[in-house]
């Protein structure tokens, strides 16, 4: 199973520094999940038909897209409108469940505008750029993701329920 790491940054994708936050989901997704899966890993800048590409280009190949960055309210923060784009359905809990975790740690949190959305099979979760961010926000949803993946008729994930355990109610 293959699962989506897309960083959008101007920088990091210029290479003038190194992208920190993809490789912060990969080590968590690693963290949490029992399943056998690859990452398939894109860096693009904070273009929003760059960005429509590459989601649509993971979320052929991949069941679950995570994303790090451009979601905040700067004239170039576009990750969400982009997402918002390729996805057939918007799905708002999960951003308003990140917000609400992150807003313990950091008043700024208000001021992503992540969200998540369904693009026929896959997935697509919006996270904060910051390299901080990524544990927190993955560990507020994860819960909720594997069920999220059933429902929809996309891979079927397992996770280390010592580090975060994965709720199927009842068929
Ligand atoms: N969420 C968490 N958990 N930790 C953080 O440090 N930073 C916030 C917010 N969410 C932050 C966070 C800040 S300062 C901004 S501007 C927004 O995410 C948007 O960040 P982005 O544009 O890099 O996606």
């Amino acid at each position: 199973m293959n699962i989506g790491v897309l960083t959008v940054s101007d920088r990091a994708s210029r290479g003038e520094y190194e992208d920190k936050s993809g490789p912060a989901i990969v080590a968590t997704l690693r963290e949490f999940l029992s399943c056998e899966w690859s990452p398939v890993v894109r860096v693009v800048p904070d273009e929003r038909p760059l960005i429509e590409a590459a989601l649509i280009e993971l979320c052929a190949a991949c069941g679950l897209v995570v994303t790090t960055g451009g979601t905040g309210p700067a004239p170039r923060d576009v990750t969400p409108e982009a997402t918002a784009a390729v996805c057939d359905r918007l799905m708002p809990g999960f951003g308003e469940a990140m917000r609400a975790v992150s807003l313990k740690s950091v008043p700024t949190a208000i001021l992503s505008r992540q969200t998540a959305g369904l693009r026929g099979t896959s997935l697509v979760i919006n996270l904060p750029g910051k390299p901080a961010a990524i544990r927190e926000c993955l560990l507020a949803v994860f819960p909720a993701v594997p069920y999220c993946l059933d429902l929809i008729g996309g891979p079927y994930l397992t996770t280390h329920d010592t580090v975060v355990k994965a709720f199927r109610p009842k068929a």
